[in-house]
């Protein structure tokens, strides 16, 4: 992929952000709710593996997280002094369906019902995501997302949501980030459920997309509105123009880029991922990537970097080893800022899947910053200038013809960041870990800004 120079900073666009474009903030339930196990919920996964000695940093959990089950009514408040006109939150299946499957749990329904009426009453749009890796643990004892039923499981439970909430709600996304989903958490095993083999990443990778399908189904059966996917994206870049590094660029992009959206897109799967998976799974033929083709209302994309990749047989799954940037700055994750890299990649979705809409569903950074706070607003100009630098970067893709429909950043608060714990910090709201106080970031008033001029601001002059 060929990455086009950032428009210059300060350069008038040939358009300003449309009337419509929605610009949010996002999180997920197990990163914020808290009370994981309140009002008749089941646990998940991510409640189980972080309660497993030695899986999170400093030993953290989600059982308090940002305590939003029961501050949801003061964070809707705090959104709507924020100017926010959107608010990507995703539901916990185990408050739904405590083991997963049968009969809804009422008390459950009703927090996402009062969420949802909340955030219409103060106009900011829902976008819902049914799952953001909190599987109901009472599943993961049956198989979880190696079960060839789990595609059976999640569209009955996606049709619970939506039947519950589609008259309040315009966008629905399925899957958060299905790549992570088996990378991590059956590859790797350093997310939930702690699973470290390749030929089980295989197999939930094709249940993954089997369980994406099923649910956009249901979605058109009962729902009325707009359903996508939500995926993390990262131009995947050869370190030199040899053939062996261009090979392992084009290796590292079919496991990244590639692995969820072929299928979905155009009913294959990228040749090169078949042989990087042990056993070969059998949902990679060729026969079975053609049952999960899907027209989609739009697609998500969660932007944060990009990666500079040179030939490694060593390093698995995709024999792509990562060349660090050192002429780069990089945020608290390690991970390099690269803004054209968002251009460049909303462009690769277009070119190559065709011109549909697109949300940027996630995008921020994490910095080192204060636990605590006595109030006064955190001077965040890293993550100004990230979200900054990012918003260009969107607005340069749209000026190009990318048909971008809005921007989310991730996150409104500090919260609970999976195998780090509350080490790493991407709120543009600080939230106090013992007090739980929220004071936003001069990054908070920096997108208020954004907001109310509808992005004007960014282009003086
Ligand atoms: C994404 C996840 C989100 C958060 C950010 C930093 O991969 O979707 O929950 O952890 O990264």
């Amino acid at each position: 992929m060929t990455v086009p120079p950032l428009s210059a900073t300060g350069a008038r666009p040939a358009t300003r952000f449309p009337e419509q474009f929605l610009w949010g903030a996002a999180t997920s339930a197990y990163q914020i709710e808290g009370s994981p196990l309140a009002d008749g919920a089941g646990a998940s996964i991510w409640h189980r593996f972080a309660h497993t000695p030695g899986t999170i940093q400093g030993g953290d959990t989600g059982d308090i997280a940002c305590d939003h089950y029961r501050r949801a009514a003061d964070d809707v408040a705090l959104m709507q002094s924020l100017g926010l006109t959107a608010y990507r939150l995703s539901v916990a299946w185990g408050r739904i369906l405590p083991t997963g499957r049968g009969r809804a749990n009422r008390p459950g329904l009703a927090f996402y019902e009062r969420l949802v009426d909340a955030l219409l009453a103060s106009n900011i749009q829902p976008l819902i995501t049914l799952y953001h890796w909190d599987l109901p643990a009472a599943l993961e004892d049956l198989g979880g997302w190696l079960n060839p039923d789990s595609a059976g499981w999640f569209a009955d439970y996606a049709d619970v949501v939506v039947r519950a909430l589609d008259d309040r709600v315009r966008l629905w996304v399925t899957i958060n980030e299905p790549w992570v989903i088996t990378d991590g958490g059956y590859m790797r095993g350093v997310l939930a459920p702690g699973h470290q083999s390749a030929s089980e990443a295989g197999r939930v990778s094709y249940h993954l997309l089997r369980a994406h399908a099923a649910a956009v189904d249901a979605y058109r059966a009962s729902g009325r509105h707009e359903i996508g996917l939500a995926v993390n994206l990262e131009p995947q870049m050869p370190a030199s123009g040899d053939a062996a590094d261009l090979g392992a660029a084009d290796r590292a992009s079919a496991y990244f880029n590639r692995q969820y959206l072929d299928p979905v897109f155009l009913g294959i799967s990228p040749p090169s991922l078949r042989a990087l998976y042990e056993d070969g799974p059998p949902g990679m033929r060729e026969a079975e990537m053609g049952l999960v083709r899907r027209p989609m209302d739009f697609l998500g994309v969660n932007y944060y970097s990009r990666s500079v990749v040179r030939a490694d047989p060593g390093a698995l799954p995709a024999g792509a080893a990562r060349v660090p940037q050192t002429q780069s700055a990089h945020t608290d994750m390690g991970w390099e800022i690269y803004p054209a890299g968002l251009t460049a990649i909303l462009q690769w979705v277009r070119d190559r899947y065709g011109p549909l809409p697109m949300y940027v569903t996630e995008n921020g950074a994490a910095f080192p910053e204060p636990a605590s706070s006595d109030g006064t607003p955190i001077e965040d100009h890293d993550r100004v200038a990230y979200l900054r630098s990012h918003i260009q970067a969107a607005h340069a893709a749209m000026a190009a013809g990318v048909d971008l429909r809005g921007y989310f950043a991730w996150s409104l608060l500090d919260n609970f960041e999976w195998n780090y714990g509350y080490s790493k910090r991407f709120g543009i709201v600080h939230v106090d870990r013992e007090t739980q106080r929220r004071t936003p970031k001069a990054s908070a008033a920096f997108f208020r800004d954004v907001i109310r001029s509808n992005g004007m601001n960014l282009f003086p002059g």
